[in-house]
């Protein structure tokens, strides 16, 4: 039984390797260079930096294994830096008891150790999908095609998997669930020794949703870094703008937020046109079957966030695995 899965973010990823694990023949496609998703991070002269999913939280058991299997494999720490709140214009420390993990040493890195034994077409866009005789052939954008498969999974974000599905299928997904971020990387030459690892903003003033800084994460260079994520409305009004307008922004934002002065050494920034679900869209889910062996899974199907993504992409696995007859697996709710 041959399977596509179509996108290696983390449920692509869940999925691939479950199916896999129970004897299916699968193939992870990916048009980037490497697998992650919006958990990718990006080399930089002090290693790697989390531009997206800055940690996780395991709330469900059957995760909670997976985390605890990522950490003793050494791919996954638990993150203890404290956290603060930014409200009414005031910077507090905001503790709490939540469990917080981080990748080691980048957000991917539980991506990549899980993706090694699974067969990945990397650099490989799908552009098109056929129907053929009960089956699936998958059209990249090379002009190389794949298939047939007996079943294909779609972990896309909702625009992207709206542009593949084929005009025989009728169902399309609200492609604006996902909002765009801005995510600014600020490297210092002088570190400003602030205590906060990451701040909640909470300010609606503020064009920030989240702040973090890197050497606060385990396995993480020593050298002082902040990540800025700009609120979607702030992002999407700013969407085309340039390296200097992101630098002297997020400069005079992060300056302003922890009281002081910068040194900025460096200055790496990231568009994401599909971030993160908006909040009302939380309560959102989507079963996963659009049409005979064409399947959807990913975070904005479950209510966004890692767990959620990495949730879907198991229960599609376990619906063919109980669709093929192979076993019987109970369902994660
Ligand atoms: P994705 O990771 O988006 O994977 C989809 C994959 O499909 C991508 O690798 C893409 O390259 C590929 N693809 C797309 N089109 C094609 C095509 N045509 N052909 C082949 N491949 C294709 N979550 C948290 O839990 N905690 C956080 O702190 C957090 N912060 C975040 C901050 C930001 C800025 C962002 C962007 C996200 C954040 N998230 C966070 C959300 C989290 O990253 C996602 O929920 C999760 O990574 C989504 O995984 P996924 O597998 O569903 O999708
Ligand atoms: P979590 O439990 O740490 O955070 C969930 C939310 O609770 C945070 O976004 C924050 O607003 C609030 N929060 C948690 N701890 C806090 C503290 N100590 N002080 C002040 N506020 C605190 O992690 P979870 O649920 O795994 O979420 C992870 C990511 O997903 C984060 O990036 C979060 O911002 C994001 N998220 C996005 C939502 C959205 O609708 N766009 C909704 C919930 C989370």
């Amino acid at each position: 039984m041959k399977v596509a899965v179509i996108g290696a973010g983390i449920a692509g990823i869940s999925c691939a390797s479950k199916l896999q694990q129970a004897g299916y023949q699968v193939v992870l496609f990916d048009k980037a260079r490497s697998v992650g998703g919006r958990m990718t991070s990006k080399r930089s002269t002090q290693g790697y930096m989390d531009f997206g999913a800055q940690y996780f939280t395991a709330r469900h058991p059957l995760f909670q294994q997976q985390v605890a299997s990522w950490q003793q494999h050494g791919v996954v720490s638990r993150w203890l830096a404290p956290l603060y709140q930014y409200e009414q214009a005031r910077l507090l420390a905001s503790p709490d008891a939540q469990q917080r993990y981080v990748g080691i040493p980048a957000m991917h890195s539980p991506l990549k150790w899980q993706a090694r034994q699974l067969d990945c077409q990397l650099s490989c866009r799908i552009t098109a999908l056929k129907a053929k005789e009960n089956t699936w052939q998958l059209i990249a954008e090379s002009g190389e095609q794949f298939g047939p498969f007996d079943e294909v999974v779609l972990t896309l974000p909702p625009a992207q998997v709206n542009s593949l599905l084929p005009q025989t299928v009728t169902q399309r997904f609200p492609e604006t669930i996902l909002q765009p971020c801005w995510a600014v990387t600020l490297v210092l030459a002088k570190g400003t020794a602030h205590a906060a690892g990451g701040i909640f903003i909470k300010d609606a003033e503020s064009p920030l949703s989240w702040v973090s800084r890197h050497n606060s994460k385990p396995g993480r260079a020593q050298t002082e870094s902040w990540l800025l994520h700009f609120k979607p409305a702030f992002s999407a009004l700013h969407l085309q703008q340039d390296q200097a307008f992101w630098q002297q922004t997020a400069e005079q934002t992060l300056s302003a937020l922890l009281g002081q002065p910068l040194a900025v050494a460096e200055m790496i920034s990231h568009r994401w046109l599909y971030a993160q679900i908006q909040t009302q869209h939380q309560d959102f889910h989507y079963e996963g079957v659009i049409a005979a062996g064409l399947w959807v899974a990913g975070d904005w199907t479950r209510g966004g966030r890692v767990e959620n993504a990495w949730l879907s992409g198991i229960e599609i696995a376990q619906q063919i695995i109980v669709k093929q007859g192979a076993s019987v697996c109970p369902s994660i709710g």
